[in-house]
């Protein structure tokens, strides 16, 4: 293992947000806990912010434990960004002193934590135009937009996109990449967000208390579902023939009208998934550089308030990325 003055003894402690039960924003905890071990390919990195995702808030409650088992004690959080400070890894693009931001494994987590053993390969360099608050709300969001979104590129212009949901932690990805590859963004979202999504870029602006997007006569090439509350056959009537619907939380419902309705309107649907991957950060990090895709940092807590950082989460509208400064 190669370290530097910085390497820690094995008995060091870390704080990290611990669940030793499936509950609600109180079954978070702040607990002293060993700092891991990087294994062979792996760096330990300390973690300055980690950004919240809903799936976080899924885990914490129990809804997942089908996927998630009952290991306890669980760090949630998969969103991070940081310092390399100690390394187990031949590769030297990550070596000590690096600041880098990734994703862990969505259902292990680790992430709301000082330090976290990460393999490298699931690592980018932060751009040095953001902070690390603003690189922690990258990954997941930013990620699955740009899945979605992709699926767009090389296809005859003009394109058009709706996006329900564009003012969450997706949504303002989904629309700042749509307007990076020269997509029509139709946005849903509440009115009190319109001036949001209207600066990333959408077009046209909806707000689903007044509007059912469904019952429009416009049509799309792609219905990105991020609030995830239409399904494919609801949607397959505004798509454009070949249409793409993909969704980011499908309902069991959802899932059986997939298959039942896509081999009969040659439309298709997709639901996202993501494993950690440091390629397709790296690639988001160089459309931050080159093309100003800016993450959209709403509140900011310290690690002891996590349990208020969840509840604020699930019980206001947030806008942008809630983040924990570690
Ligand atoms: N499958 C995957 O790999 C994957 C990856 C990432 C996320 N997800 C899932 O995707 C969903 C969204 O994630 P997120 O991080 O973007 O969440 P978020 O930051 O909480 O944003 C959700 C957005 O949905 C909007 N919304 C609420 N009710 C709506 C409605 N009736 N119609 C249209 N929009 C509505 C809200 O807009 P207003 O504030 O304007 O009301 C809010 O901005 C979550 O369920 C998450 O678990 C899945």
């Amino acid at each position: 293992m190669t370290t530097d003055k910085t390497k820690l003894r094995t008995t060091d402690t870390m704080r990290a947000a611990v669940i030793r039960r499936f509950g609600g924003p109180e079954a978070l905890k702040v607990e002293l806990i060993p700092i891991p071990q990087p294994k062979l390919g792996e760096v330990l990195v300390r973690i300055r912010a980690a950004s919240i995702n809903p799936l976080d808030y899924k885990i914490r409650s129990g809804q997942l434990q089908l996927l998630t088992g009952k290991n306890f004690p669980r760090i949630l959080g998969c969103d991070f960004a940081g310092e390399v400070v100690d390394t187990n890894s031949t590769e030297t693009e990550f070596g000590v002193g690096t600041r880098v931001f990734g994703m862990l494994n969505g259902f292990k987590g680790g992430g709301y934590a000082e330090y976290a053993s990460v393999p490298v390969e699931w690592l980018a360099h932060t751009p040095t135009v953001l902070t690390d608050q603003e690189a922690a709300a990258i990954p997941v969001a930013a990620r699955t937009a740009w899945k979605a979104l992709r699926n767009l590129l090389h296809k005859v212009q003009p394109q058009s996109v709706l996006i329900n949901g564009a003012s969450g932690g997706v949504g303002t990805f989904a629309v700042q990449l749509a307007r990076i590859i020269g997509v029509h963004v139709t946005a849903v979202s509440s009115r009190d967000a319109f001036n949001l999504v209207e600066q990333l870029g959408a077009e046209r602006l909806l707000d689903y208390k007044e509007t059912d997007f469904i019952k429009s006569s416009d049509r799309y090439n792609l219905i990105f579902d991020v609030a995830g509350n239409r399904n494919f056959c609801k949607c397959a009537p505004i798509l454009n023939p070949k249409g793409l619907y993909i969704t980011t939380a499908p309902s069991f419902q959802g899932v059986l009208a997939f298959v039942f309705a896509q081999p009969f309107t040659g439309k298709k649907a997709l639901i996202l998934d993501l494993r950690p991957d440091g390629t397709d950060l790296t690639n988001i990090a160089r459309m931050v550089t080159e093309n100003n895709l800016r993450p959209i940092v709403g509140k900011i807590f310290p690690l002891s308030e996590v349990a208020a950082a969840h509840t604020y989460g699930e019980t206001k509208h947030p806008r942008g990325k809630i983040i924990l400064q570690i």
